[in-house]
């Protein structure tokens, strides 16, 4: 299973899955406006085990995760939204929703350092609420009554995401730390010099060259004009001897 940033391409067939596993549904543009204002946030789950039938069967998206940064937080907090969460029934239970959420998340911080993430959720999904109450600690702000269109209350839900901040830095100090061995390798074990080794291809020009590094002969510098007397550069008569 592959997770991987969400592309306008995939829209058609997110809005499928939506349409097929929430009553929620949006218009077309409204996912098209998340993919280009924030596509760092949104993610898709493909199944790349299935087997190809031919050249223009691709691999299934089986579940995505649709978020947002809140544009004019209320509370001036920068924080993100998922928009909509769904996992195709045939690959559920398989951690995918979790891993969709952790990976949106993780962009909200690395991306727009977003202080918390928020969502709504029904009261009566029991299976969206496990996710988001157990496995991923979202804590019940409120309850908002009669939310949703049909008239079902729903949780204001919250996390917070130090632990995601702490997380994004290890992630960028062991990043920094594996760039600096590499280099160092490159460079023969030290890895504080860095341009060392490189090849920076051949000078350019004459200035600063050193003629007997290049093995030509060294040019012995000459006096010329005044250095020589003003008799000597005038041009002698042979003709009175
Ligand atoms: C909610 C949903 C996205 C979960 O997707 P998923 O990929 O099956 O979830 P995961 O496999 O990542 O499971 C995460 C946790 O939730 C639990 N869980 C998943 N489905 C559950 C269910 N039906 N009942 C109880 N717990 C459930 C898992 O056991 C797991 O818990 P664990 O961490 O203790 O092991 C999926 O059921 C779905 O698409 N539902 C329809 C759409 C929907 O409700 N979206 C949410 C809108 S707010």
């Amino acid at each position: 299973m592959d997770i991987r940033l969400l592309t306008t391409a995939d829209l058609p067939l997110i809005q499928h899955a939506n349409l097929e596993n929430l009553p929620e549904n949006y218009f077309l543009k409204y996912y098209l406006y998340h993919a280009l204002s924030w596509p760092q946030l949104s993610f898709v789950a493909v199944d790349v085990s299935r087997p190809r039938k031919g050249p223009y069967d691709y691999p299934k998206i089986v579940g995505y995760v649709l978020a947002k940064m809140e544009e004019e937080p209320t509370d001036g907090v920068q924080h993100g939204h998922i928009t909509s969460l769904s996992v195709m029934r045939t690959h559920r239970r398989l951690g995918i929703a979790e891993k969709l959420m952790r990976q949106s998340q993780l962009a909200m911080v690395e991306t727009f350092q977003a202080k918390y993430v928020s969502l709504h959720v029904r009261v009566s999904n029991v299976a969206a609420r496990h996710l988001y109450e157990d496995t991923l600690r979202f804590r019940n702000e409120k309850t908002e009554s009669k939310y949703y269109a049909d008239g079902e209350d729903a949780y204001s839900m919250r996390l917070d995401l130090d632990d995601v901040a702490e997380l994004a830095k290890r992630y960028a100090d062991e990043e920094e730390d594996k760039d600096k061995d590499e280099s160092g390798r490159a460079n023969g074990g030290d890895a504080t010099i860095k341009s060392e080794g490189v090849d920076e291809g051949e000078a350019v020009g004459e200035v600063g060259r050193d003629p007997e590094a290049d093995g030509k002969e060294r040019k012995i510098k000459v006096a010329v004009g005044r250095g020589l007397g003003v008799g000597d550069l005038v041009e002698k008569d042979e003709s009175k001897h």
